[in-house]
This record gives C-alpha cells, structure tokens and sequence, in this order.
C-alpha cells in the first residue's frame, strides 16, 4: 500500500494522492489572462493523476509580474479563463491551487527564451509586451545585468497596496474555483525580499530585524486567511535558506513557519534560493532536509521540491515522515504522467489512476506481460 498514492486531507479538501505539480511560470500569457496555452499544459497533469496541480506564479498586481507574459488576476476579467482551467482539473479528479505572487524588484525581467528584450516592434503588439520600474524593499537592484532595473522603495501606502492586492486577487482565485492557494514567498520575490537582509534594508517597521522582516509576509497571511474560505488550505512556499551566510537562514524559517501555522496556514512549500551568491548544492532531493526541519520545528506539514521524481525515494520521503507531498516541476514538464508511472513502480497493479479514456494502456500492459493482472 503506498503513502504517497493515498489520499490525504487538509481543512475540507481531500486529496487523491500525495503528489503535486509545483508552479511553473509559461511566460505565455498576455495582459495576464490564461489561455489554451496554459489549459493543455495544466490539463495534462490532471490526466496524468497528480493530486494537485498549483498554477504558476500569478500577479496580484501588473508590476508584480515577472515579465509581461506571466498570469495575472488583478482584474475580474481574469477569472473566466482560469476558471475553465479549474473546471477541468476538477474533472479529471485533480484539485487545483494558484500561486499568488508579487515579484518586487525581479519584476519586468525579459522572458527567459529571448536575448533581453529584444522584440521587435510587431511582436511587442502582438504579445502585449509591456516593461516598467519595479518596486522592492529597497532601492537596490537584484543583479546588474540586462534582466534587472533598479526598483524604487515600497513606501507605506505601497505596502499596504500590496497587502490589498493579494487579498483582492484571492477573492478572485476563490471566484474562480481554486481549492487553494499558494502566497510566494520564496526565490527572491517581494516577500522574500523582505524576509531577507540581503534585499532588506529598510529602517522602519518592516526592516531590521527579524521580526520586522517577517511582518510584510505576516500580514499578507494574515489578510488572505481572512477572505479565504475556512474550509480550504492555504499555503506558503518558502526560501527555506538563502543558501548565503548572510542571508535568511533555516532555523530563520522554522520561527517563520511557526508564526505562519499560527495564523492559518496548513502547509509549507519549502524551496530555497533566489539571491545572488548562493552557494546551492544541486543534487536529488537537496531540498528534502529542509522540508523536514520545517515539518519537525513548526509541526506543520510541508511539501518537498527540487531535483525529485524518483517513486521509491518519493514513497521514502512519504513514508518516513520527512514531508507529506511531493512536488515535481521539470520532472511534470518531462513525463506529465508521472504519478500513474510511479504508482505502477511502486507495485500497483490497477489503473485506477488513469483516465478511462486509456484503458488500453491496460491491455498493452497485459499482453506484454509488465504486471501481475489481478482483474
Ligand atoms: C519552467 C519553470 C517555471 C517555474 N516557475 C515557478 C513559479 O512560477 N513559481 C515558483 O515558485 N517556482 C517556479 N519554478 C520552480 C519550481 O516550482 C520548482 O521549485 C523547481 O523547478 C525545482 O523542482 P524540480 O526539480 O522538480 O524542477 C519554476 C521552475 C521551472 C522549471
């Protein structure tokens, strides 16, 4: 019996298993409305028997994004295209999530297939190219290169806009049919800006020390959990570490995961990195470590990312209380089927998971002997 292909619950939503597609930006939107683009490459994921399927890093503002082609739903109009990406995850049995996001001063970057921003005239209308000045914590540039403008300060009202425009955007998620939502809070975004003395150097309330830092991202969770249903979860993803010696450190997010549970939030996406100068150990599972100091220090379940995707070691994550979901990106975009592969790994004989559209896939299966055919 696997852990990870059980179903599991948080507030009123249950999962059918323990797997997760982890955002993952297309760059492929215009003025932030979803398209078939993402419909097809969401909808995959549903088929292929993902128990969750979180929608990439969505702006709760325009200058929040981080390029001109992310998703956005800082207007009403945005919901309907979402709302059709919803309906068919629900379909097919998966739950759907989105990433609320604000990319502070890593906002307006180039899209990552292109030379800068190197569009011509014709393909800037085409694509609803837009470019702006970003705003941050701080007025220091992320890096000096071609992908980053120096922003400009949040002031107090800025703050609070900020804070508006997430709640604004999860009322619009609820409308559109999210199960849950996902504040990002990692990778050197806005809200990690703020976590982070490496982009954080402000001198008031919201800088300083680390109580200070937190407090943007505090109140954020705060102001959401009020506007999002009681029944349905609400997330955090997480730089668990700046991997950075003077930067935001694990046991730095231990104390944040506490305050954050304490305020609602029913589990922790725990990614890491996003800074310049970060020393990050790439490797299977690198991240792993931190989603357990997160579970074990703030009693919180969390949810393990980064370089995953083999089912044994995935069941072993599960199955030892070292997390309590697996979330794949690049290994999602590389087999969009990867639960019902990885259930069969793990020694499953049905096909319960697939859609009944493929029972053929069944009989091939059979008739060239892969498993042991119970019915
Ligand atoms: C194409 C792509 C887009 C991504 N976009 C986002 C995003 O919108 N929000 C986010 O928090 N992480 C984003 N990430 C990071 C992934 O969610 C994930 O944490 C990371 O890729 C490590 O997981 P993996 O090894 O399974 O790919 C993106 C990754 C990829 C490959």
């Amino acid at each position: 019996m696997s852990k990870l292909f059980s179903p599991v619950s948080l507030r009123g939503l249950t999962l059918r298993n323990r797997t997760v597609v982890a955002p993952m930006c297309q760059y492929s939107a215009q003025d932030g409305f979803a398209n078939d683009w993402h419909f097809v490459h969401l909808g995959r994921f549903a088929l292929g028997g993902f128990g969750l399927v979180m929608l990439e890093a969505t702006g709760v503002v325009p200058e929040g994004r981080i390029s001109y082609a992310d998703l956005g739903l800082w207007k009403d109009e945005q919901i309907a295209p979402l709302a059709r990406i919803v309906d068919f995850l629900h379909g097919q049995g998966a739950a759907a999530g989105i990433q609320l996001a604000h990319a502070g001063r890593k906002a307006s970057t180039p899209l990552p297939w292109r030379n800068g921003f190197d569009e011509t005239e014709a393909e800037k209308t085409a694509l609803h190219f837009e470019s702006w000045t970003p705003v941050a914590p701080s007025a220091e540039i992320h890096a000096e290169n071609k992908n980053f403008t120096t922003p400009t300060a949040l002031d107090k009202a800025g703050i609070r806009n900020v804070i508006d425009a997430f709640v604004a955007a999860a009322i619009r998620a609820e409308k559109a049919g999210f199960d849950t939502i996902e504040i990002h809070a990692a990778h050197g975004y806005l809200l990690n800006q703020f976590l982070s003395p490496l982009a954080n150097k402000r001198t008031d309330d919201y800088g300083g020390s680390r109580e200070n830092r937190m407090r943007l991202v505090l109140e954020v969770t705060e102001a959401v959990r009020a506007v999002w249903p009681a029944h349905k979860p609400l997330l955090v993803r997480l730089s668990a570490s700046d991997w950075h010696p003077e930067g935001w450190q694990i046991e730095d997010s231990v104390v944040l995961a506490r305050e954050l549970k304490a305020r609602g939030v029913d589990a922790i996406d725990t990614s890491s990195g996003g800074f310049e100068g970060a020393a990050i150990p790439l490797g299977a599972g690198y991240q792993v470590p931190f989603a357990e100091a997160i579970r074990e220090g703030a009693d919180i379940p969390t949810m393990a990312v980064g370089l995953l995707g083999d089912a044994a070691e995935a069941e072993a994550i599960i199955e030892s209380g070292r997390a309590d979901f697996i979330a794949l990106a690049r290994g999602a975009l590389d087999d969009p089927n990867w639960p019902v592969h990885a259930r069969h790994e793990l020694g499953v004989t049905d096909y319960d998971l697939w859609p009944k559209q493929t029972n053929r896939v069944r009989e091939r299966d059979r008739s060239l002997g892969l498993r042991a055919f119970t019915r």
